[in-house]
């Protein structure tokens, strides 16, 4: 099948060269010149692990291109997913910013032909669709098309394991045409047994934002089950596996940290309680989930401030991770990016390493100190604060790092190390909810 993508951000990338993996012929569109001509020279603009190798095999193989002319790729095209960014609002009152979505569906809507399915792939608000249909039919009374919500469920750093191995696909759609085109893009995943949910519109945008909240909720409450942890003298780890064994409640999204951080939880929550707002409904878990994060991040600051006696000033902290997970070079929302600051204010001085963030954070902070590996972060450090739990960062040689610091206390907000083998090691250790 002749598929159009619209926005090579993330979600569009990652879903375009999946798409074309699966055997459809790929047209991945963009505004922007610049990132169009980078793809074509083969230059891929995010890091996701397997995202390089799996563009140039389906570019040679020619079921995958670029373009920045929607003209030429929409008329042929029986599916145009929208993959565009929904950033929160710059008025900063929590609603998702639709504005490149609309004007996708303008742009598109002029060079319609045949039927073709529109399919909104980016996280939108419930009536979104809608609306998008409205668009194009004002644009083109003429179009024979029908729009389609195929919310996206993607990780950073596992993207194309998620894609291509994912717990659900979701089709909202009021159309079984459309719900059959669909069926046609998905079906090597169909005939895999991948479960499909096939609903309404309103309900599948629902989906997206319910997955990403619960999700949310989840890390919010194990972050209160370790605060608890810490003043009674327990351990989160084995409460989170003993809890998470109950088949009901599910082991994943139960590690303790420093609060979520990312592109999508942080805007994610906002978005979901300003629709419940709107229609005059509460949701006063997720709002909870939320609050929680912030306090959490908050009490990180405290926690790596108590460490080090109760003030930072003019003390040495090497930050070992800056990113809001492993695998990415996205800083957006990362948990490091709050915590740091009010330290640096407080005259901390920051040695920072991570294997894909620093060349960005370099531009947020300036005025940190950026190296090329952990081991040289720990130079004279009077802490060592983990922030991401990164690979390289799971087996470090604690002798090496303890020879380099002045003191030799270890923060580890990612809960890598035992507290037994940190002692052992001679190191002051501080986890998340290790009481
Ligand atoms: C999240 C969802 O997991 C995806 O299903 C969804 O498609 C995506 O958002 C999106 O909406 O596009 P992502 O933000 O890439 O994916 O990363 P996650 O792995 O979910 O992690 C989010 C944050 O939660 C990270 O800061 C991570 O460190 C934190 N986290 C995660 C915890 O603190 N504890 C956990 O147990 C799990």
């Amino acid at each position: 099948m002749n598929i159009t993508m619209i926005g090579t951000g993330y979600v569009g990338l990652v879903t375009g060269a999946c798409l074309a993996e699966l055997g459809h012929r790929v047209t991945c569109m963009d505004k922007d010149e610049g990132k169009i001509n980078r793809l074509l020279a083969g230059e891929i603009p995010i890091y996701e692990p397997g995202l390089d190798a799996l563009v140039a095999k389906n570019v040679n193989d020619g079921r995958l291109s670029f373009s920045t002319d929607l003209a030429s790729c929409i008329p042929d095209a029986r599916a145009v997913f929208i993959a565009v960014g929904t950033p929160s609002s710059r008025r900063g009152d929590g609603y998702a910013d639709l504005t490149y979505i609309y004007a996708a569906a303008k742009d598109l809507a002029p060079h319609l032909q045949n039927y073709t399915v529109v399919i909104d792939k980016s996280t939108v608000p419930v009536g979104t669709a809608r609306q998008v249909a409205r668009v194009i039919r004002q644009e083109n009374p003429q179009a024979d098309f029908e729009v389609v919500s195929n919310p996206e469920f993607l990780r950073e750093g596992a993207a194309i394991n998620d894609f291509m191995r994912p717990d659900r696909i979701v089709i909202g759609t009021d159309s079984e045409q459309a719900g059959q085109v669909m069926k046609e893009v998905y079906n090597p995943l169909y005939r895999i047994s991948v479960p499909f949910v096939i609903t309404g519109l309103e309900t599948a945008e629902l989906i997206k934002y319910a997955s990403n909240a619960f999700l949310s909720v989840k890390i919010s409450f194990i972050n209160e089950m370790a605060n608890i942890c810490e003043e009674v003298g327990a351990d989160v780890i084995d409460l989170a596996k003993a809890v998470g064994l109950d088949g009901r409640i599910g082991k994943k999204f139960l590690h303790a940290g420093p609060g979520y951080g990312g592109s999508c939880f942080p805007k994610d929550t906002l978005a979901l309680l300003r629709i419940a707002q709107e229609h005059g409904v509460a949701s006063r878990s997720v709002e909870a989930a939320v609050e929680i994060n912030a306090a959490q991040k908050a009490r990180m600051v405290k926690k790596i401030r108590d460490a080090l006696g109760g003030s930072v000033d003019g003390k040495t902290i090497a930050a070992l991770g800056l990113t809001f997970k492993p695998e990415t070079d996205d800083l957006r929302d990362a948990p490091a990016l709050t915590i740091l600051p009010p330290l640096f204010e407080k005259g901390a001085i920051i040695q920072a390493h991570d294997p894909q963030g620093m060349k960005e954070a370099s531009k947020i902070f300036p005025d940190f100190t950026y190296v090329k590996n952990a081991y040289e972060a720990c130079n004279n450090a009077d802490a060592v604060v983990l922030f991401t739990e990164w690979n390289q960062y799971r087996a470090l040689d604690l002798q090496d790092i303890k020879a380099r610091m002045k003191t030799p206390i270890f923060i580890d907000l990612r809960n890598v190390y035992s507290p037994e083998q940190m002692r052992q090691a001679g190191f002051t250790y501080v986890g998340v909810g290790r009481g």
